[in-house]
């Protein structure tokens, strides 16, 4: 069938792979019979291969409450939305950015806490989600003319992508969801990246993706290659991880990358995509 061409992210994320795709989507075996993406966040991959059965997972709490309200209740989550953009400022978006400090946030629906998680998202500088080391939201507001609060068919088509096809969406570490896969899936890691410096940022959930955790991943690979499960991770290109995968193949690409520790600096940066065969 033809790829719809609106499914695309409905959420600017950090790490976001749109602009690597070409680079990406022609090491995806398109005809296994599962894919499998374990760190999901904006999803650039999978809503550009639009794959018919696949599991896909994040340890972010909220952004997964989205997925799942998306596909569930996209009527009620579009009111929301609606009342978002009518009511769009810079008190407003302060006053909703500090719902999760306040008691009501435990009262609030997952639909009410999706809709804040997007209008946030859309009005927020850089359309980063950051938070702080108690969980909570703190990026200052965007200042956006015309911020796109209420994208109808982007939302339409990720619902209908959802409903229409064999989709699980987990919320966990990625290694429950690696484990016992049948030997014929496709796996697409793009972890939180091996930092280059120790000020860059890693801040995605609280507690942070360090080095240890990139040494796990590493032995999760292992495991995927002895069962003979391709895969495809993306990581930074640095010493560390060129050691630790030495044993596999690797291809360097380049990336733009607008969100780093310097603010809105944009660089052109390589990155690895390591991958067995
Ligand atoms: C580099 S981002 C993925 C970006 C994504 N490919 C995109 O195009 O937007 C890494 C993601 O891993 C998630 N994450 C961090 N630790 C995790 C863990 N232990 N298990 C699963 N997901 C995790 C983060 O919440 C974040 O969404």
């Amino acid at each position: 069938m033809a790829k719809n061409l609106l499914l695309s992210p409905m959420l600017k994320w950090v790490g976001g792979k749109r602009q690597l795709l070409p680079d990406i989507v022609p090491m995806i075996n398109k005809k296994a019979p599962l894919y499998v993406e374990p760190f999901i966040g904006g999803g650039a991959v999978l809503f550009n291969m639009q794959p018919k059965k696949a599991i896909i997972n994040d340890y972010n709490q909220e952004l997964i409450n989205v997925y799942i309200t998306v596909r569930d209740n996209l009527e009620e989550l579009l009111d929301e939305l609606r009342i978002h953009e009518e009511n769009n400022s810079s008190d407003y978006y302060y006053e909703i950015r500090a719902l999760d400090r306040a008691e009501e946030f435990a009262q609030m629906s997952n639909i009410e806490k999706a809709a804040r998680i997007i209008y946030l998202n859309k009005t927020c500088y850089n359309g980063l989600y950051r938070v702080n080391m108690a969980g909570q939201f703190n990026s200052p507001y965007g200042k956006y003319k015309n911020p796109n609060i209420v994208n109808e068919a982007v939302l339409r088509a990720i619902s209908n992508y959802f409903n229409t096809n064999e989709i699980t969406i987990l919320n966990g570490d990625y290694k429950e969801v690696l484990k016992d896969l049948e030997k014929e899936a496709f796996v697409y890691l793009d972890p939180p990246y091996m930092p280059i410096s120790s000020s860059s940022f890693t801040g995605y959930t609280e507690g942070g993706f360090g080095y240890n955790s990139q040494v796990e991943l590493k032995k999760e690979c292992d495991k995927l290659n002895e069962k003979g499960i391709r895969f495809v991770q993306s990581n930074s290109d640095c010493e560390i991880i060129r050691e630790l995968y030495k044993d596999y193949k690797i291809k360097t690409v380049k990336a733009k990358r607008s969100i780093n520790s310097v603010g809105n600096k944009r660089g052109e940066i390589n990155e690895v995509l390591i991958y067995n065969e």
